[in-house]
């Protein structure tokens, strides 16, 4: 509340992403279109190999929507209007491909959330975003479990 833009820039590390309020609408928008990737690929997957892959990636849905709860809420606390756009999901028609994509994602989303925690955060933030971060990079070995699978 306290400290300017301006004097809050000159603490934020130089990664390119801009403010933490744009890399936390960025991971938004990763949370989003993670849900429907991974909807996508649990109801494929279950119709080409096995209902069992469905099951391992519906656990890892519900994390994401916390995760976008989580998101949501920070950026409300922070006055920034919660954005409801979607990182463009992908599909494909090969089991392997849509675990990849999958695996992909995660990664993506570790490397934000780590971004993140270069930032000058509050303790409860840091512990919530450290929780995500740690989150994914279990979903991440999750997806690279189930490519051993396909
Ligand atoms: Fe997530
Ligand atoms: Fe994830």
């Amino acid at each position: 509340m306290g400290r300017s833009r301006t004097a809050q820039a000159e603490v934020e590390p130089s990664n390119g992403y801009g403010s933490l309020e744009e890399l936390m609408a960025l991971a938004l928008q990763h949370e989003h279109g993670a849900m429907v990737q991974y909807a996508n690929h649990a109801g494929l997957l279950s119709h080409w190999i096995n209902p069992i892959f469905a099951t391992s990636i519906q656990d890892i849905i519900a994390d994401e929507v916390e995760h976008a709860v989580t998101l949501v809420n920070a950026l409300a606390v922070r006055d920034v209007t919660p954005t409801l756009a979607v990182w463009p999901p992908r599909s494909g028609n090969q089991a392997r491909e849509l675990i990849l994509m999958d695996i992909a994602a995660e990664q993506g989303a570790v490397e934000l959330y780590s971004e993140m925690l270069e930032y000058d955060l509050d303790p409860a933030l840091r512990t919530a975003i450290t929780r995500i971060r740690d989150a994914e990079i279990l979903h991440r070995n999750i997806f690279n479990d189930l490519l051993e699978k396909v």
